[in-house]
């Protein structure tokens, strides 16, 4: 693909659906029908979510700004863009012109996260930090205020189709007392091992955005597997 042209050129984000919402991981989709895989979104009210990973954050490797590119080509969905790569500076921009609405960082991939969330606005995309399991709410709290999207994992990053971690949801809760004391419209976004099942509980801790990768793309039918989902958290 050619080099990204100069972030200034670059249009505002484009709204996304408002929550609670599904995140389709097209993770565990056939890529070899990325089409049909895309086309059981409804872009009014779901996000597509790309799980980018570098086999140096993560022990996986999956795909980069091309592939996001083809995304953006086959379905008008938001783009939900989860980079589980070091040194994400580095393809910022490439992502947002591959596509990429949000671009959610890892907090522990950057030394200095500040920077590489001010290079994702810049480049117009909305801004996502993400914290691994072991990470606690009090490490991202510096760099929440004016920031897009909170994504809590709910699993340690690199694989789908792992168990949910319920005791994660404590962090869901202290990310959504910390915005009503903050008067902030941080979005807390859940991802692994979300289903009908697991999605409730965070719901109803404050979880706005559901990601689910094995409980749609897995499933035998996964437009009614969406469906499904979108009911359990009270999605449009
Ligand atoms: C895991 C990824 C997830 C993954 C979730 O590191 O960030 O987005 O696709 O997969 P499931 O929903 O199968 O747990
Ligand atoms: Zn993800």
């Amino acid at each position: 693909m050619k080099a990204p042209a100069p972030a200034a050129a670059r249009p505002p984000a484009r709204p996304a659906p408002a929550p609670p919402l599904a995140a389709a991981s097209i993770l565990s989709a056939d890529w070899s029908r990325l089409g049909a895989a895309l086309e059981i979104l409804d872009p009014a009210s779901d996000w597509v979510h790309c799980d980018v990973m570098d086999n140096h954050f993560v022990p996986n490797l999956t795909f980069g700004p091309q592939l996001v590119e083809a995304v953006s080509k086959l379905s008008p969905a938001f783009r939900d863009v989860h980079l589980m790569i070091e040194h994400p500076e580095r393809l910022v921009a490439a992502f947002r012109a591959a596509g990429a609405d949000r671009i959610t960082v890892h907090l522990e991939a950057c030394p200095d996260p500040r920077a590489v969330l001010d290079l994702v606005r810049a480049t117009g995309a909305s801004t996502g930090l993400a914290i691994r399991p072991g990470t606690p709410l009090a490490a991202a709290e510096p760099f929440l205020p004016g920031l897009d999207l909170l994504l809590v994992m709910t699993v340690e990053p690199g694989f789908g189709g792992q168990a949910f971690m319920p005791g994660m949801l404590d962090k869901v809760r202290a990310a959504r007392t910390w915005r009503e004391r903050r008067r902030e419209r941080l979005l807390i976004e859940v991802d692994g091992g979300i289903d009908p099942a697991t999605a409730p509980a965070a719901r109803e801790a404050g979880a706005d955005a559901f990601v689910a990768g094995h409980a749609v793309y897995g499933q035998d039918d996964p437009r009614a597997a969406l469906a499904a989902l979108r009911a359990a958290i009270g999605a449009a």
